[in-house]
């Protein structure tokens, strides 16, 4: 059966959401939903019904099995909520929210009214992180003894421009949430939960750009064995420098790498030998900068066989919910030690 999908938030994810959906002959987009008039213009050459408010595309009684929720982060959950309680399906994008509270009651409406919500963590489906994946589950590295996470983008005025939802606390949330909660997904995803965190945060030239901080140290260890480290920062100079995994294990050491962990960089493991990825994963590019790992179409595949009663939805609301927890936790630390202090520019300094 074709899946009627409808697009709410038509702005850069939103628009190769659109583009997939168009492009696979098991779907079929049916309506765009933006508040924006300029990217409803945009819109219009897909030739579907076009609405400005969510509540308004739902009472037009489209036919339609899943929403692809693709607006700011502050409002995914609402508004995901709202269409599971009008008995659509949703894909949302990530973080499914910004706070647990709010995750969960996603959670409690997609099982209240039977629909699935279907967080989207399409850096999984690197081949790169599948690999490092595989060879965790057979254990080949031993024992987890440290790991390391680096995420080096840059974000600079050319992204925080005045009047957007990019560098707001309740719109944005922070690049934990933006920018680097897929590689926290991978993080839990490998190696499980986290406890025992240990956070410093740094404002390095946000100050007059954003609602929070661009950089931060955070230690932790894993509940199940090891230790681990995520050095992040937003305010890499002129481009985005990489975002790394280093493993240490009793039985050898793998690093990837590269801006999307898509290279490995280094590889030594008792008796392992390295693959080659012959197709790159490609990158979601927006012109001024670049965003994530384009593997949005495997989500979308998922999602059909899924409500086809042909596979098993590969990424559990659980795990969605479990990064935003996840992130709550670390940022708790910068909740304490921020000292708000109001410029004349009307911004609140974090240092
Ligand atoms: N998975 C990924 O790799 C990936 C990549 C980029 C963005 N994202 C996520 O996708 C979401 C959107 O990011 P983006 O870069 O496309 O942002 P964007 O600003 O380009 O697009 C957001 C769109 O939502 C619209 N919108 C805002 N409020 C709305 C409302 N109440 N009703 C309807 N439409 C509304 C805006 O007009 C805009 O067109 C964010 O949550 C972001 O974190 C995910």
């Amino acid at each position: 059966m074709k899946i009627k999908f409808a697009i709410l938030g038509y702005g850069h994810i939103g628009k190769r959401h659109a583009e997939l959906i168009l492009q696979n002959p098991n779907a079929e987009l049916v309506a765009i939903v933006d508040i924006d008039p300029f990217q409803q213009e945009n819109a219009l050459q897909l030739r579907v019904p076009l609405f400005t408010h969510l509540s308004e595309f739902l009472n037009a009684n489209i036919k339609v099995d899943v929403v692809n929720i693709c607006t700011p982060n502050g409002l995914h959950a609402h508004q995901a909520i709202e269409c599971l309680e009008n008995h659509k399906h949703v894909i949302i994008e990530k973080p499914i929210a910004l706070t647990k509270e709010e995750a969960l009651n996603v959670q409690r409406a997609s099982i209240m009214n039977q629909k699935y919500a279907f967080p989207v963590v399409q850096n999984r489906y690197s081949p790169t992180i599948r690999w490092v994946k595989e060879v965790l589950e057979e254990e080949a590295l031993g024992e987890i003894f440290m790991v390391q996470l680096n995420c080096f983008w840059n974000r600079d005025e050319r992204y925080y421009v005045p009047g957007s939802w990019h560098g707001t606390l309740n719109l944005d949330g922070g690049p934990l949430y933006t920018q680097f909660s897929h590689f926290i997904d991978v993080l839990l995803w490998m190696f499980g939960n986290i406890t025992n965190i240990h956070s410093k945060f740094m404002n390095f030239n946000h100050q007059y750009l954003t609602q929070f901080e661009d950089s931060g140290i955070i230690s932790f260890d894993f509940k199940k064995q090891g230790s681990g480290i995520l050095n992040y920062s937003t305010s890499i100079f002129g481009a985005n420098f990489e975002s790394s995994m280093t493993i240490i294990g009793a039985k050898g050491v793998i690093k990837i790498g590269g801006q999307y962990m898509n290279e490995i960089i280094y590889c030594n493991v008792d008796k392992l030998e390295i693959p080659s990825f012959e197709n790159p994963t490609p990158v979601n590019n927006y012109g001024m900068y670049q965003g994530s790992a384009a593997n949005h179409q495997f989500l979308i595949n998922n999602v059909i066989n899924v409500l086809n009663g042909i596979e098993e939805s590969h990424v559990a609301l659980e795990e969605g919910i479990r990064v935003v927890e996840t992130i709550e936790h670390i940022y708790a630390g910068r909740i304490q030690k921020k000292t708000a202090e109001v410029t004349n520019e009307g911004f609140t300094l974090y240092n």
